[in-house]
């Protein structure tokens, strides 16, 4: 039941709020984030981890990309990403004191079942963030968190991604505290920022109106380009593979500091360009790198369409449009960023006339390798 949404697509994107609302709940107890499955796992294992490996494919490779900058900043471990169906292959150094973290919505994805497995064998510890309860891949894992998102139905995923993305940061906060490492000060800024989350939400869904009216006249658009800065990266990542997946657009995300060293050949005029400004308040130096990028592609006649905290003016006179998200800590950033991203894919495809929630040539759950 689309619950009088156009789009299986839209009602999730509009269930985000509650979805970051439900991985979060239980889970902060006293202003400590506690997740009883870590604590399953002992004391002394967490505290012996010395690498953390994310495996996952598709979107949940970008939510593990956004997860890992948090949990290496709280738990002060070494965090990788690795794609599912690259990680058995490169025969990975492993040992009794990694980690390995698979996301999966449907916990049922084939290539990332068939990677946990060998870290199984490997004797590595595991942890499944899933959102579909008894699932394959928690089952098969040492400690299940699961993300309480609710069934997503549009095969790209929206408000799995953000679940995800919130299952990683506590994963992180729970990591700091048990391993010791964490400060009080940052607990207590990250729990507030967490729970400030889900009515941040809420504005973030309300860009949907602005979105429609500039993917209307953009509807003929062949390609789209996104930028992003530190966790911006993954969250431009993924507005590109939203685009590819559900709009058939030709779209790439790039690391905003790479542009120059290629990327910046592409730039050509009219070419549109959607750029996630951090914070200028919590991290004013990536702000005005990211700045100095808009400066750069506009010179060379990109439409800029920049992402920004409210309030930020500095990119006014650089932007053809600025979409205006609520204020939080760069961290917390792409939560936000990526919904107006997330809009735009569904208004193209809805303007092309596809059918926004089963894109051709892919399935929700890919269970074959
Ligand atoms: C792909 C889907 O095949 O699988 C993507 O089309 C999804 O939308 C990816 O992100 C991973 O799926 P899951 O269930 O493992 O999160």
């Amino acid at each position: 039941d689309k619950g009088g949404w156009s789009s299986f697509m839209a009602k999730e994107i509009n269930e985000q709020p509650e979805a970051i609302a439900n991985t979060i709940r239980g889970r902060i107890v006293d202003g400590h984030v506690e997740i009883p499955e870590l604590t399953e796992l002992g004391a002394e294992r967490l505290q012996n981890i010395d690498r953390i490996i994310i495996i996952a494919c598709g979107t949940a490779s970008y939510a593990g990309m956004v997860g890992s900058y948090a949990i290496e900043q709280w738990a002060r471990v070494p965090v990788e990403v690795q794609l599912s169906h690259e990680f058995r292959y490169r025969d990975p150094v492993l040992s009794d004191r990694t980690m390995v973290i698979s996301v999966s919505q449907s916990g049922e994805t084939m290539d990332t079942l068939m990677a946990v497995k060998y870290a199984i064998e490997q004797g590595v510890t595991t942890v499944s963030v899933c959102n579909t309860q008894s699932a394959t891949i928690p089952r098969e894992s040492d400690a299940a968190v699961y993300t309480h998102a609710g069934p997503e139905v549009a095969v790209a995923s929206t408000k799995a991604f953000i679940a995800q993305i919130t299952a990683l940061y506590l994963i992180g906060l729970h990591l700091g505290r048990a391993r010791g490492v964490l400060s009080a000060e940052a607990e207590a800024a990250a729990v507030e920022q967490l729970e400030a989350l889900p009515e941040k939400m809420v504005e973030a869904v309300a860009t949907h109106e602005q979105i429609a009216e500039l993917a209307h006249w953009m509807a003929d658009t062949r390609s789209v380009l996104f930028l992003g800065r530190h966790v911006g990266y993954p969250a431009a990542l993924e507005g590109a593979l939203k685009l590819k997946e559900i709009a058939y657009i030709h779209a790439e995300g790039f690391a905003a500091g790479e542009l120059k060293h290629g990327p910046i050949a592409l730039i050509d005029h009219g070419q549109p360009v959607f750029v996630l400004v951090p914070s200028p308040r919590t991290s004013p130096l990536m702000h005005s790198k990211v700045v100095s990028n808009i400066q750069e592609i506009r010179a060379r006649g990109a439409r800029v369409i920049a992402i920004v905290e409210k309030g930020d003016t500095a990119v006014l006179p650089f932007a053809d449009e600025v979409v205006r998200i609520p204020l939080t800590d760069a961290l917390f950033d792409p939560i936000l960023q990526v919904v107006p991203l997330q809009w735009f894919a569904l208004e193209l495809s809805t303007a092309k006339g596809l059918d926004v929630d089963q894109p051709r040539n892919l399935a929700k759950s890919v269970t074959v390798e």
